[in-house]
């Protein structure tokens, strides 16, 4: 049997995973689990970058990530959900790290450009936040990871991981850390737009939960805006611009029905509510499963750290093989 690939991904635990996580993500670990030895990590240490004084927060959210990823799916019996901040081998790692690369070269990442200024840090951008994505190179590299599935906006973070691993390899003489691949979201799915357009954001409160109940779901569906070109209802309709014929699209399982709705809506005559209520169903039946196993996961605690405790101790060995080996490359060996 040839060894698996390796998969390494994360997510920062500050907030309740919603649909598009789902589509743009957790799905995508669901199926690719079987296929690769996975790690997940709960990156706590990174979110604390914008976080660090409501720690707090960041620190309950760890245990609602576990219950959000069980409850689609990811099964803990073969992907190892771990907690950053518990291996500390990562941030020794990233230490060393911190020589390959340029403090210009880590002001250029767009990405952290674009969060510095949403952020609008009022004090100057503080050092471990523009720095986070150093520590980010040492969670992928730690793990020795073939691949790792992130959304665009990670790009330059795999990129720069790309060029630290081989730096590294070629400075040291080795081919020790692995070139790590990124799998970005194949579906234009994955654009699943807020339920009033704008990006999905816990700020915006726009987003349907993985764990909203029935009520939850039919508040905010019946929310949606429709088309705001329709007079009423007999007219014929443009379901391009109704975002609820977007959501049925990804989610109905009879497109084939939907596709006579949409027809229907074109040539006038169907109500904006009727194609709500069906969204409100295919939602519904969608999360109730998911939710039921959310609520079974989240009443049992020990359950929950049992999960992170052995994730968190596999994770820790790998770190700590592979920063024992960074060190010999180094000569950073002293047999006291
Ligand atoms: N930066 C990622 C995010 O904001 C989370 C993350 C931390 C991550 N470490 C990672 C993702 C390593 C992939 C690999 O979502």
């Amino acid at each position: 049997m040839t060894k698996k690939k390796r998969l390494l991904t994360g997510d920062r635990p500050t907030g309740a995973l919603h649909l598009g996580h789902f589509v743009g993500s957790l799905q995508n670990r669901v199926r690719l689990q079987y296929e690769y030895d996975t790690f997940i990590m709960i990156a706590d240490a990174q979110a604390i970058t914008d976080n660090y004084d409501n720690v707090g927060r960041i620190a309950a959210h760890v245990y609602e990530l576990v219950c959000d990823y069980v409850s689609v799916g990811i099964d803990p019996a073969v992907s190892h959900i771990f907690i950053q901040s518990m291996i500390p081998e990562l941030f020794e790692m990233t230490a060393y790290f911190m020589n390959l690369v340029t403090i210009q070269r880590i002001g250029h990442n767009p990405t952290v450009k674009l969060e510095t200024k949403q952020k609008g840090f009022r004090e100057g951008v503080p050092a471990g936040f523009y720095l986070y994505p150093m520590f980010q190179v040492s969670d992928i590299l730690a793990f020795k990871a073939d691949v790792v599935p992130v959304g665009y906006d990670q790009a330059p973070m795999v990129e720069l991981t790309r060029d630290v691993a081989k730096k590294f390899n070629a400075t040291y003489k080795t081919e020790l850390l692995v070139i790590p691949e990124a799998i970005f979201p194949v579906s234009l799915q994955t654009n699943l737009l807020g339920l009033d357009r704008n990006k999905m954001s816990k700020s915006l409160n726009n987003a349907i939960y993985l764990k909203d109940t029935r009520d939850e779901i039919v508040q905010k569906v019946r929310k949606m805006p429709s088309d705001p070109d329709r007079v009423d209802y007999h007219a014929p309709g443009s379901p391009e611009k109704v975002l609820v014929f977007d959501y049925l699209r990804i989610f109905d399982p009879d497109q084939e029905g939907l596709d006579a709705l949409v027809d229907q809506y074109r040539k006038g005559g169907v109500m904006d509510k009727t194609v709500k209520e069906r969204l409100i169903e295919v939602l519904d039946a969608l999360l109730v499963p998911i939710r039921e196993k959310r609520a079974s996961v989240a009443e049992d605690r020990k359950r929950v750290e049992s999960i992170l405790r052995e994730g968190t101790k596999a994770a820790r060995e790998v770190a700590g093989d592979t920063l024992a080996e960074i060190k010999e490359v180094m000569g950073l060996v002293f047999p006291l």
